[in-house]
């Protein structure tokens, strides 16, 4: 049977990724030597909709870029990659957003410059409500405004969208927002930030528990190498990372994301996706960059891993 082709939105980041590749990363008052520095298009809100699209959904922005050469290469590349963009507005007093990220040894430090993703705002997303209609899934982040976050996952709700909320980067959310939300998906710091305020403690599964009853939705948790902690339809469990060699961890965590509401988006129970999107999270770390990294559909289903 001709499995359903998932429709995808995607409210978020976009930003052109300056990467460097150094051996040390610079202490306060220290010059190093890098030995290759790259663009490569990213942004968390870019990453998953790119993802989404190899993976076989039919996605579409909403973001902004700047009036400069980043913005038309940005949605270039937005649009080669079939994302739908009639809701991504060119800001032209604004530049694109931009990341600063070092990396040394599979492992990264980002700073962002959010550029004309801060004006990504909740009218641009209600004047968006086209794409939402008829949608299965919103995938969204927190690098754009927090009351932009607010009115996509509000929208999304009032047209039967389920709501999947990768809490990245890292911030505390108001509680208004949870009960328009189905799915939390924090890494291991972000869950602790989430949960500030009540009792912390090492253990995931106080913590999984703990974020479960602050938000009453579906959580997942990603620890990297050492797999995902989820409770999900009144169960908890865990599933193991797929054991690769690291490269990058760049864009991870949001082609896990992505490949989540692909597969759950065709049908497939969330507890099931979760084995998909661990192969997609393991073909992205093993390679380098942001959307450089992306696996397609036919790759994922080839890979094997152990
Ligand atoms: O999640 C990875 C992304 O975070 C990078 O592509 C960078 O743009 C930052 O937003």
């Amino acid at each position: 049977m001709q499995k359903k082709t998932a429709k995808i939105v995607v409210v978020g980041s976009i930003n052109m990724d300056l990467v460097v590749k150094s051996e040390h990363i610079p202490i306060a008052g220290e010059t190093v030597t890098g030995q290759e520095f790259v663009m490569i298009p990213g942004g968390k809100g870019a990453n998953q909709a790119v993802a989404a699209a190899r993976l076989g959904a039919q996605v579409e922005m909403v973001g902004c870029v700047g009036g400069d050469s980043f913005g038309k290469q940005m949605l270039e590349q937005l649009s080669n990659e079939g994302v739908g963009t009639s809701y991504v507005i060119t800001e032209s007093q604004q530049t694109t957003g931009v990341a600063l990220i070092q990396v040394q040894d599979g492992e990264n430090r980002i700073t962002v410059v959010p550029g004309a993703n801060a004006s990504v705002t909740p009218e641009h997303v209600e004047n968006a409500r086209e794409v939402f209609k008829g949608a299965d899934i919103l995938l969204v982040q927190l690098e754009i405004p927090q009351e932009t976050v607010m009115r996509a996952v509000q929208l999304a709700k009032r047209h039967g969208l389920k709501v999947i909320l990768n809490p990245a980067p890292a911030a505390d959310l108001p509680a208004e927002i949870w009960p328009f939300v189905d799915l939390v998906t924090p890494n291991e710091t972000e869950a602790a930030i989430l949960t500030a305020g009540q009792a912390i403690t090492s253990d995931q599964s106080d913590i999984l528990n703990e974020l479960r009853s602050l938000t009453k939705t579906d959580v997942i948790i990603t620890q990297g190498e050492k797999g995902v902690s989820y409770h999900i339809n009144g169960s908890s469990g865990s599933f193991p990372a797929y054991r690769v060699h690291v490269m990058d961890t760049t864009a991870a965590g949001d082609s896990f994301n992505a490949a989540l509401a692909v597969w759950h988006g065709e049908g497939l129970p969330l507890e099931q996706s979760i084995e998909f999107a661990a192969k997609v999270g393991a073909l992205t770390v093993s390679r380098f960059g942001a959307q450089t990294s992306l696996p397609t559909r036919q790759e994922v289903e080839l890979f094997e891993g152990t």
